[in-house]
């Protein structure tokens, strides 16, 4: 297998060379068809891929690619429930959390559509008597806030989401995300809530990780001091898989809600972490998230792979990261309200694909996952752009935009609109000496002055980008466009032959913390780290009083 993708890797090489010196702009020139032939479009959700280096041959050459690493096998035994979680001897399975159809998903020899099926009937009981009031708080009060307290997958992906969907947030419910270990994060949130009307939402597929826990008992004391013991069954619920140490923690049975091992934490905001999003948009919007899902991994199942857009996506981004050579990829949403996304995608891209050694243990022979990173346009603009746009690397760009708004404010929208489709063209097209030199004369600048100048102002152009453009942000778009992602990320896993559902590399960090902690807290404790980090204690303790 690994000669296929060799060779496969050393045909694009060739295609890379012949195409080394194209230009884009005269791509396009020679072909008035090329946006028809590679731009793809699925219902209200389109791809624009045409604005990158390649011609029909080199796009073959990619999906050979994705063929000779056997994505299509690879999809079906994830699909199959089998576990493409070596590492950790788990099935992969966050599809079945949003399956729409009658048939078993089966894992482990069991169907796993009844459970989560239950627990999405019981968020949605739960949800529905939080958001009309007919569970109220421990003093009689409606509850008006809601604060997910969680980290990493248990925190970005129900964030992002709310966030996104702000217009869909209805019933007088605000949802307010505690992730991080400083206590900044829980005291300014906390600060602004009154805990007569506040759920704490503790979210934690392990149940032991020490930021989120220790969050939780800071939030347990502010219950506790205002409200008494008695009041946390009433103002605490859990979303985890170690449902004894929910328990354990006081919170009644019928607020946990469970999911299981083979959902990834980078991957569960379909799950129970979800109810955050279920809380603040309702049940019935969830249900449309969860089907634009369901829409994209249906596309994804049954598509072929020159006509599977996150296969397309997938295999780009492999001809940038590792024949042309290119680290990072930058996702820029001309959306203001997705402006976690591309925090979001860091963990499920940089998480899962962020490995260097193959399935059997040995050592990659290429780069694997780039540097995924982002900001919402415009803002970006006035900002990082010139890099992108005339610095020495060049980094593939995904463009995302609605043609609605939700906002009545059309000539907000126009401009938005003409911006997003302005930059991914300024990229492509650049601006050459010539068009400078013409453009300085127009003005009346002197030949010293423009000949000066002119340097300076030349865009070379030819920079790929894809734009995603679709109807209008809505719940059922935005699964959509996170499950598209998702099996972007698996396609690339597939073809570099790593474990995309695993994360050894948060470990180290996690134990050190720990090793370190009782020197924190106290300067006499006995250490022994390096020069360096003992440096950093003994400044840490002189300070510190
Ligand atoms: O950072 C590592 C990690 O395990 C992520 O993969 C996960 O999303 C996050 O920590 C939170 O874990 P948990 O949901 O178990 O608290």
């Amino acid at each position: 297998m690994s000669l296929t993708i060799d060779s496969a890797f050393n045909d694009l090489s060739n295609h890379h060379s012949r195409l080394a010196d194209a230009e884009m702009r005269e791509m396009f020139k020679s072909d008035p068809d090329r946006f028809g032939q590679f731009s793809l479009k699925l219902d209200d959700l389109a791809l624009d891929y045409s604005k990158n280096l390649i011609d029909e041959s080199a796009f073959n050459a990619l999906i050979d690619l994705a063929k000779a690493a056997n994505v299509e096998a690879r999809r079906d035994a994830m699909w199959a429930g089998e576990h493409i979680n070596s590492t950790e001897d788990r099935a992969v399975m966050h599809m079945a959390l949003r399956f729409q159809g009658d048939q078993p998903v089966m894992v482990d020899g069991k169907d796993v559509m009844p459970d989560v099926r239950e627990v999405l009937a019981n968020m949605r009981t739960f949800a529905n008597a939080i958001r009309s009031g007919d569970i109220k708080g421990a003093t009689g009060q409606k509850i008006t806030d809601v604060v997910n307290i969680g980290i990493g997958g248990s925190d970005l992906g129900p964030a992002m989401v709310c966030n996104a969907l702000r217009p869909y947030i209805d019933a007088g419910i605000t949802p307010h995300f505690v992730s991080n270990v400083d206590g900044a994060d829980i005291a300014d949130t906390l600060a602004q809530l009154q805990p007569e009307t506040t759920l704490v939402l503790v979210a934690s597929k392990t149940f032991t990780t020490d930021e989120t826990m220790t969050n939780a008992n800071t939030a347990r004391k502010w219950l506790v001091d205002a409200l008494g013991d008695a009041a946390v069954k009433d103002h605490f619920a859990a979303l985890s898989t170690n449902l004894d140490a929910c328990a354990d923690f006081g919170i009644a049975q019928d607020r946990i809600f469970g999911f299981w091992d083979w959902v990834g934490g980078r991957y569960s905001v379909w799950s129970a972490i979800g109810l955050p999003v279920m809380l603040a948009i309702g049940p019935d919007q969830f249900d449309e998230f969860l089907a634009g899902a369901y829409e994209m991994d249906q596309h994804f199942l049954t598509a072929p792979l020159a006509e599977n857009m996150p296969v397309i996506m997938a295999v780009l981004g492999v001809w940038y990261r590792n024949v042309w050579g290119h680290a990072t990829h930058a996702v820029l949403p001309y959306d203001q309200r997705m402006n976690r996304f591309a925090a979001y995608l860091q963990q499920q891209d940089m998480e899962s694909n962020g490995k260097s050694v193959q399935l059997n243990g040995e050592k990659v022979s290429r780069k694997t996952g780039p540097i995924v990173w982002g900001e919402p346009g415009t803002n970006g603009q006035h900002a990082f752009y010139q890099l992108i746009h005339q610095g020495t690397d060049i980094i593939p760009v995904d463009f995302l935009v609605a043609a609605q708004a939700h906002d009545n404010l059309p000539e907000h929208h126009q401009k938005l609109v003409a911006n997003c489709f302005a930059q991914s063209e300024a990229l492509m097209l650049g601006k050459s000496a010539e068009q400078v030199v013409a453009e300085l004369k127009e003005q009346g600048l002197s030949n010293a002055e423009i000949k000066a100048l002119t340097p300076h102002k030349v865009f070379e152009g030819n920079r790929p980008s894809n734009t995603l453009i679709y109807a209008k942000m809505t719940p059922k778009m935005l699964g959509k466009l996170i499950a598209l992602y998702e099996h972007k990320v698996f396609v690339q896993g597939a073809i570099w032959n790593i474990n995309s559902f695993d994360q050894w590399g948060v470990e180290l960090g996690k134990q050190l913390a720990k090793a370190i902690l009782p020197k924190v807290k106290d300067a006499k404790a006995e250490s022994q780290h390096d020069g360096s980090t003992e440096g950093l204690l003994a400044q840490f303790h002189a300070w510190r009083d």
